[in-house]
C-alpha cells in the first residue's frame, strides 16, 4: 500500500485520540454497525480530501467497514494531525497522503495520489479534488459517479461550475444539509475558532472588542461564543438582511473601517477575498490580533500587511508579529489559515458526528442513485437529513412528540378557518 505520512511511530497516540473522538460520534457508530453487517459500499472506491483529524479518521473507518476502498489526503496543509494519519495507515490499512505543514507542491501531489486510486466517489472539503479533476484529469472526471462537498466555499464554487455547464458529474452538497450547517457551521466553528485563538494566544476575551467579519452560520457561531466569554462584539457584514439580524441579536454592527480602529481581535469568516486589507491595517491599534476561520487563506491580505511592515517574526507557536513602519505591531495567527484547525483540533467530535453521518449516507446514496442524477449540485435527500437528526436526538436520550392525527390533518387541509 502506498502512503505518505510524517511518522508511523506516532500511530499509537493517534489511535487513542481516534477512539476518544469515537465516543462522541454515536450516529456515525450506528451507521458503521449497519455497514459492517450489510457492506453496502462493496465495490466502491472513495477518494477523500478532508482535514485529517480524529473525526475524519472515524468517517474513513466507517466507509471501510461498509466495504469501500478509501484513500485520503488533506484539504488544508496546516490541519493534518500527523498521529491520526499514522494510525489510519498502520492500524486501519487506509492509504493516507498528508503531512502537516506540507508545501503547495506536495499538497497537490497528494491530491493526485488520491485521484490515482480512481475513485468512483469524490469527497471534498473545498472542492480541490473536483477542481483538479476538471482542470487536469478531465477524462477521469467523466467516469466519476458522484461527489460530496463538505463546505460552503466548495458548494459556491460547484454551483458556479454547474451554472456554467462545466460540471462533469453530479455533486451532493453535504454542507447544505440542515444537520450539517445548522450545527457544524454555527456551534462547531463558534467553539473551535475561539479554541484556536485561545490556544495560540492565551488572551482574555472578557472586556475585549472582538470584530467578526461575516454573519453567515459560521459568523453567528463565532459572534455568539465570543459574547458568551464576555467580549464586546462588533459584526461587519455586507448583506443587509444578515446585518439586520446581527443588530437584532444585540451585536454592534458597523463598517470595516470604523471597526478596524476599535478592535482587539479580528476574525474573518466570510468566504471572500481580502476582507481585511491595507485600509484596515492602517487604522488598527498597536497589538491587534488577526485570524481567519474561512476556508481559504485569502481573507486577510497578508502580502499587503507584509508590504506595510519592516519586519516579521514568530513570537509563539501559530503567532507571527508584523512590525509596521510606524512602530505598531499586528499579530497574525496560523498564517491566516483556518485558525480552528491549524491552532486547535477543529470542531468537536459531537458536531462532526452529524456532518460525517451525512457524508457516509451520501456515499451510499451516490452508489445507489448516481445513474439517475444530472451533472449538477444536489441537496442531501431530506429523509436522510431528518433520520440523522432523529438518531442524534435518540443518542442524547431525548424523545420528541409526534403530531396527533388531528394535527396532521389540520396542517394538510385548507378548509378550516377561524
Ligand atoms: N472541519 C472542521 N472541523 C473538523 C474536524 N474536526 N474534522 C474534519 N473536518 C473539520
Amino acid at each position: 500500500m502506498e502512503y505518505d505520512v510524517k511518522d508511523l511511530s506516532l500511530a499509537q497516540e493517534g489511535r487513542l485520540r481516534i477512539e476518544w473522538a469515537e465516543r462522541d460520534m454515536p450516529v456515525l457508530r450506528m451507521i458503521r454497525e449497519r455497514f459492517e453487517k450489510d457492506k453496502p459500499l462493496k465495490g466502491t472506491r472513495v477518494g477523500a480530501c478532508l482535514h485529517v483529524t480524529t473525526e475524519t479518521a472515524n468517517l474513513m473507518i466507517t466507509l471501510k467497514a461498509g466495504g469501500a476502498k478509501v484513500a485520503l489526503c488533506a484539504s488544508n496543509p496546516l490541519s493534518t494531525q500527523d498521529d491520526v494519519a499514522a494510525s489510519l495507515v498502520k492500524h486501519h490499512k487506509i492509504p493516507v497522503f498528508a503531512v502537516r505543514g506540507e508545501d503547495k507542491k506536495s499538497y497537490y501531489s497528494h491530491i493526485n495520489a488520491v485521484l490515482d486510486s480512481q475513485p468512483h466517489v469524490t469527497m471534498d472539503d473545498g472542492a480541490d479534488l473536483i477542481s483538479t479533476l476538471h482542470s487536469e484529469r478531465r477524462e477521469q472526471a467523466e467516469k466519476v459517479w458522484a461527489g460530496a462537498e463538505e463546505t460552503t466555499t466548495g458548494v459556491i464554487r460547484l454551483k458556479a461550475m454547474a451554472e456554467a455547464g462545466v460540471l462533469l458529474y453530479p455533486v451532493i452538497a453535504v454542507n447544505n444539509a440542515m444537520t450539517k450547517h445548522l450545527f457544524d457551521n454555527r456551534f462547531g466553528t463558534g467553539q473551535s475558532t475561539l479554541d484556536g485563538v485561545l490556544r495560540a494566544t492565551n488572551i482574555l476575551l472578557a472586556g475585549r472588542r472582538v470584530v467578526v467579519f461575516g454573519y453567515g452560520m459560521c459568523g453567528r457561531g463565532v459572534a455568539s461564543r465570543a459574547r458568551g466569554m464576555g467580549a464586546n462584539v462588533t459584526v461587519v457584514e455586507t448583506d443587509p438582511l444578515r446585518a439586520l439580524e446581527a443588530v437584532m441579536e444585540g451585536f454592534e454592527v458597523s463598517g470595516g473601517a470604523a471597526a478596524a480602529e476599535k478592535g482587539d481581535l479580528f476574525i474573518t469568516v466570510t468566504g471572500d477575498i481580502h476582507v481585511l486589507r491595507a485600509e484596515h491595517f492602517r487604522r488598527m491599534k498597536d497589538g491587534a490580533v488577526l485570524c481567519n476561520s474561512g476556508h481559504f487563506n485569502v481573507e486577510i491580505d497578508i502580502p499587503a500587511l507584509e508590504k506595510m511592515s519592516r519586519g516579521r517574526r514568530r513570537v509563539r507557536e501559530n503567532v507571527e508579529e508584523f512590525l509596521l513602519r510606524d512602530g505598531r505591531r499586528i499579530y497574525l495567527l496560523a498564517d491566516g489559515r483556518l485558525v480552528n484547525l491549524a491552532a486547535a483540533e477543529g470542531h468537536p467530535a459531537s458536531v462532526m458526528d452529524m456532518s460525517f453521518a451525512n457524508q457516509a449516507l451520501v456515499v451510499e446514496y451516490a452508489k445507489e442513485s448516481h445513474r439517475y442524477l444530472e451533472k449538477t449540485v444536489y441537496d442531501v435527500p431530506e429523509e436522510l437529513d431528518r433520520e440523522i437528526a432523529r438518531l442524534k436526538l435518540a443518542s442524547m436520550g431525548m424523545e420528541i412528540d409526534c403530531l396527533t392525527r388531528e394535527q396532521e390533518k389540520y396542517l394538510s387541509s385548507w378548509e378550516m378557518g377561524t
